[in-house]
């Protein structure tokens, strides 16, 4: 998949990455080793996760990458970026318009954005907030969003699509089986590990929550042979904008003028108020 992800994105070696929602580095690793022309950076949300990237980087003696520990929703940066990544961060995140006219600003001119997240292929729908602990969804996804399969299409007015993709949840579900599988191989290891995050009493507790969570996502994915769950890629370039402003007397003049020029430019229009504007 991580190879996918760079074909999609049209990554090429020499190119400045960002990834969005990095985790622990598994994609920003692999580009920095892959591409070692590439300068990688990932912005994650704990310092743990950039250590633990950190480590990773010196034991594979990496001098490419860089790690940001932000709230994506407030972090601000001025830098801008050839390729821009997010894998299954989209699915923690609201207000996707915010969201994508942010990114679209630490987008290269010319630059792509690539995007993964799971989807419901109709429906988005909220993950609520619960106090009720019998909901394992509500514990692992709290505040984020199950977004369908279109839901991006809704937000192009920073980012134009130039390709999506529907990968069957079957995919998925076998990922989650693994992940259960392992956990339950390296119980030993991993109860200390339960331990100490946790605390002890709630180690066994812990350790069935993730379990559940691991057989609900493999359970949801797999269901309908995976065409009712699944996931999403979408490529976005940049829109880039010219405004033109002028009184609304001369806007048919303009907008005739524009029309001709669309033939083969393919623009589309907005007016508000007394502004014309013509995105490209
Ligand atoms: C499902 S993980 C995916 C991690 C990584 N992209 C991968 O594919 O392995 C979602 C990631 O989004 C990050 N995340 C969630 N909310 C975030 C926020 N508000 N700001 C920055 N990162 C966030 C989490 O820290 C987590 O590592």
């Amino acid at each position: 998949m991580l190879e996918q992800y760079c074909e999609k994105a049209q990554l090429k070696d020499g190119q400045t990455i960002l990834d969005i929602g990095c985790g622990w580095g598994s994609l920003s690793l692999y580009i920095a080793r892959k591409y070692a022309n590439c300068s990688v950076t990932g912005i994650c949300y704990s310092t743990t996760q950039k250590a633990y990237i950190e480590e990773r980087c010196s034991d594979f003696q990496l001098s490419n990458v860089k790690i940001i520990v932000a709230d994506i929703s407030k972090f601000e940066m001025e830098a801008t970026y050839d390729r821009i990544i997010s894998v299954d961060m989209f699915e923690h995140m609201k207000n996707y318009k915010e969201l994508l006219k942010k990114i679209s600003t630490w987008m290269k001119q010319d630059g792509l954005l690539f995007i993964q997240h799971s989807c419901h292929k109709v429906f988005a729908y909220h993950f609520e907030e619960h106090s009720d602990e019998n909901q394992i969804r509500s514990i692992f996804l709290t505040g984020g969003t199950m977004p369908s399969a279109n839901l991006l299409l809704y937000f192009q007015e920073d980012v134009a699509v130039v390709n999506h993709w529907l990968v069957n949840g079957m995919y998925f579900a076998r990922t989650s089986e693994e992940w259960l599988k392992r956990m339950d191989q390296n119980a030993a290891a991993i109860r200390p590990i339960m331990e100490s995050i946790y605390g002890k009493d709630s180690a066994t507790k812990w350790t069935a929550y993730w379990r559940t969570y691991f057989i609900w996502l493999a359970e949801i994915f797999a269901y309908k042979n995976g065409e009712e769950w699944m996931i999403v890629h979408f490529l976005f370039r940049r829109r880039n904008r010219i405004v033109f402003v002028c009184h609304q007397l001369l806007q048919p003049y303009l907008l005739d003028y524009c029309c001709s020029f669309s033939q083969t430019l393919c623009l589309y229009f907005l007016i508000c108020d007394r502004t014309l504007k013509v995105c490209i």
